[in-house]
């Protein structure tokens, strides 16, 4: 693997995952595409390291003269698709842009690469590969009981969101089987760490308990969710890139599933911890229960069982370990957090989510 291009680069996971990639792979040159929409931020790629081998570039998956130029022009052998509309509440709100930035734009960028790859002789890249980075909500709820999901376990999409990428992974299925592209998917569970978008759980909680505002938990907070820390999810990501085998699908759990109530007390025990002199202390007591979502999937458990088996891959960060860091990483940024806090795309979302759910104030 020499030359990556990394959709999405700009935003929480992928940026870690840019991160990452510079970090651990001396020979890399990184090609970051990103649109920078509301979620993405050049400040998420400040102090990159080895920042020589980093070009970013603002665009738009879905323009595919652009996609198709930068495979040609940087010779580029690896596509690592994180780019995508990734907020459930949102995509309940207002699904059109879910379909076409996660369904449209995957389209897109699988035709560029089959154009590009498959169809110019092979001449850019003779070795390629396509790895599309999805998620656990395609397969919809599970109740308590259930085992966890294996790669093999049929599609049941809730929302529009988790709909949305469910079609992105079978249109990447199809490009391998049909075209021959060398592609891999990964399917993830809930990520949390630097860099998240505070419309997401944790970093939502970490803003409003450092301001004293309510800490909206929906319906009766028992959901479970299962929480990797996102430095592990981008080792499991490196793992597939160097060892995974094209054509296959491959499963990165955290396996921490607390319910949500169960998380955010845990959280709140950090916070009160980190924060002595906190007015809002015990920040616990700012748990306020707000309407559910709607069609709100009750559970999510996968089973990677074959990525610790078949690439010895197995998340290493515990969830308390994960949330301090997490904790601190937010804390030692205030910049960043002011600069999201003005944000209208944040204020405005925030305070439209929580009415919407009969919160008040
Ligand atoms: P994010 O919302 O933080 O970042 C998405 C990035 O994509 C942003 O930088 C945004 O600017 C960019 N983008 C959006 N539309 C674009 C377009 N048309 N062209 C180019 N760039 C565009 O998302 P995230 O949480 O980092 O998720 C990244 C990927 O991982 C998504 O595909 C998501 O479905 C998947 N995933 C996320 C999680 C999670 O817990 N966050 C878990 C499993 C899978
Ligand atoms: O499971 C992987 C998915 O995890 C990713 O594919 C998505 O991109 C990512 O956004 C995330 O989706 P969730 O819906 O699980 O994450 P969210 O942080 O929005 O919510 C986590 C849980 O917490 C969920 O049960 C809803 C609940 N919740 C969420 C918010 C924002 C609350 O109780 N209160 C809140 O304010």
């Amino acid at each position: 693997m020499k030359n990556v291009l990394v959709t999405g680069g700009a935003g929480f996971i992928g940026s870690n995952f840019v991160r990452y990639l510079l970090e651990h792979d001396p020979d890399v040159m990184v090609f970051n595409l990103d649109l920078l929409t509301y979620a993405g931020s050049p400040a998420n790629l400040d102090e990159l390291p080895h920042a020589s081998r980093h070009t970013f570039i603002q665009g738009d998956i879905s323009d595919r003269p652009l996609v198709e130029d930068l495979l040609r022009r940087h010779a580029i052998d690896t596509v690592v698709h994180l780019a995508a509309e990734s907020h459930v509440d949102r995509s309940i709100h207002a699904p059109s842009l879910f379909v076409q930035t996660n369904i449209h734009g995957t389209f897109c960028l699988l035709e560029a690469a089959k154009r590009v790859w498959l169809e110019e002789g092979r001449r850019v890249a003779p070795e390629h590969r396509f790895h599309h980075v999805s998620t656990d909500e395609v397969y919809g709820s599970l109740t308590p009981d259930e085992p966890a999901c294996r790669e093999d376990r049929a599609y049941a999409p809730s929302s529009p969101y988790a709909a949305s990428k469910a079609a992105s992974d079978h249109l990447v299925r199809a490009y391998a089987r049909t075209y021959g592209l060398a592609a891999t998917i990964s399917n993830c569970t809930n990520n949390y760490g630097s860099r998240q978008f505070p419309e997401k759980l944790i970093p939502l909680m970490i803003l409003n308990a450092l301001a004293g505002r309510p800490l909206p938990v929906y319906g009766d907070g028992r959901q479970i969710r299962d929480w990797i820390y996102v430095t592990d999810h981008c080792e499991a990501l490196l793992r597939i890139l160097a060892q995974g085998k094209p054509g296959e699908t491959y499963h990165v759990a955290g396996e921490n599933q607390p319910p949500n109530i169960e998380l955010i007390s845990l959280l709140c025990s950090i916070l009160d911890e980190r924060l002595p002199d906190s007015p809002h202390r015990p920040h616990a007591h700012l748990m306020t229960t707000v309407a559910d979502r709607p069609g709100h999937d009750r559970r999510y458990a996968l089973d990677s069982s074959k990525l610790q088996r078949e690439l010895g891959w197995r998340a290493s960060t515990s969830l308390a370990e994960g949330l301090r860091a997490t904790v601190d990483w937010y804390l030692g940024h205030p910049a960043w957090l002011s600069a999201i806090r003005q944000q209208p795309s944040f204020g405005e979302w925030v305070h439209l989510n929580y009415e919407a759910r009969g919160g008040a104030g």
